[in-house]
């Protein structure tokens, strides 16, 4: 039988933090805290039924609360990745959020964004698997944002192994919306994750400046190392860094899917080459953030007391492009004022 189960952990800012278990039958094990709609350990078996932990974070709640700067596990937003000069203009009126990104432009929802507030939680058991529904309302001004707004993130494990992620959200003013998932997958459980094979399902990809805005061009990912067509290392063009890639020191781009709008549609997969453990990514966004811990500081030490180099991990940040706000070519992360937002991403394992 599936199950969750909940330890609180202790109140932040007079807010109760809990730590939730979801289990399924076939053996894997989801592990979250409301302090930031955070996902802390995922458990995953291997062919062989040994068990690993495949995230990045930390062993207990508390040092979340210290800020987790590289954001591990948790839901970032209002608006995830950059908003160049963190100023939009929303009907004529310009807003101005936290320069938080180098004091250039604005980053996954400025200094207290979704991944450092409590949400509202709520364990359920479904036909379809066992969760948590995570509510969090960000009043009006918010981070500089407009608009009241009521969000909410969905976890589901599911029977057949899929961690799905349900965003919804609805604002009483016109703002903008763009949530993301910031899991760290390692599926080795290894020190390094370059030798995973990656496959993105995106014939395109966004160029970015020095400053990683995109500069507004869509480009073919032929004949360039962005090229995840076919399963690849992440590793095979990171050892002697590409010029195109030495900006970010490896991989921190968007590529735009190859799928109709707001389609759910199967987007990415990486295979651990020990393990053999599977990772299908499904989503409706239009793109998907690729990073891989490229700039974790040198004395970073998470879980267990295990250091995390620079490419300990990987993510896969299904969103929409970042800065799309001032990007008429792109699909746009308004949010109008009554309407309701509905997105969702699947981690799919085997
Ligand atoms: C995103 C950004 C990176 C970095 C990480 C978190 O992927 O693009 O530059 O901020 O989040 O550290």
């Amino acid at each position: 039988m599936s199950e969750v189960t909940s330890i609180f952990v202790k109140q932040f800012k007079g807010e109760n933090v809990y730590h939730f278990t979801l289990q399924n039958d076939r053996g894997i094990t989801v592990r979250l805290t409301n302090y930031g709609a955070t996902v802390t350990h995922i458990l995953l078996p291997d062919q062989s039924g040994d068990v690993a932990d495949v995230t990045l974070g930390y062993e207990s709640v508390n040092e979340y609360f210290e800020g987790n700067p590289y954001y591990f596990g948790s839901i970032v937003g209002r608006c995830a990745n950059r908003i160049a000069r963190g100023e939009i203009c929303i009907e004529n009126k310009t807003y101005h959020l936290a320069r938080n990104d180098g004091n250039a432009n604005h980053l996954h929802g400025g200094h207290t964004n979704f991944s450092r507030v409590v949400w509202q939680a709520e364990a359920f058991v479904s036909s379809e698997g066992v969760g948590v529904k995570l509510s969090y309302f960000s009043p009006h001004l918010e981070e500089g944002y407009p608009g009241n707004l009521e969000a909410q993130v969905i976890y589901l494990l599911t029977e057949d192994n899929q961690l799905q992620i349900d965003y919804r959200a609805t604002s009483d003013a016109t703002t903008i919306f763009n949530p993301t998932s910031h899991i760290y997958f390692n599926l080795d459980n290894t020190a390094d994750c370059q030798q995973h094979l990656l496959q993105i399902n995106a014939a395109h990809y966004l160029p970015i400046d020095e400053r990683s805005i995109p500069t507004g061009q869509i480009l073919p990912v032929a004949d360039t190392v962005m090229d995840f067509r076919q399963l690849k290392a992440i590793g095979e063009n990171l050892q002697d860094l590409v010029p195109s890639l030495k900006n970010t020191r490896g991989y921190d781009h968007t590529w735009v899917l190859d799928k109709a709008p707001n389609e759910l549609a199967l987007v990415a997969q990486a295979v651990a080459p020990i393990s053999g453990r599977r990772l299908k990514v499904w989503t409706t966004f239009p793109g998907v953030h690729f990073y891989a811990g490229n700039f974790f500081d040198k004395k970073l030490i998470g879980k267990n007391q295990n250091a995390y180099p620079i490419y300990a991990g990987f993510c896969l940040e299904a969103q929409y492009f970042p800065d799309a706000i001032h990007h008429p070519n792109f699909a746009s992360p308004l949010l109008l004022a009554g309407q309701n937002f509905e997105a969702k991403t699947i981690f799919d394992f085997r």
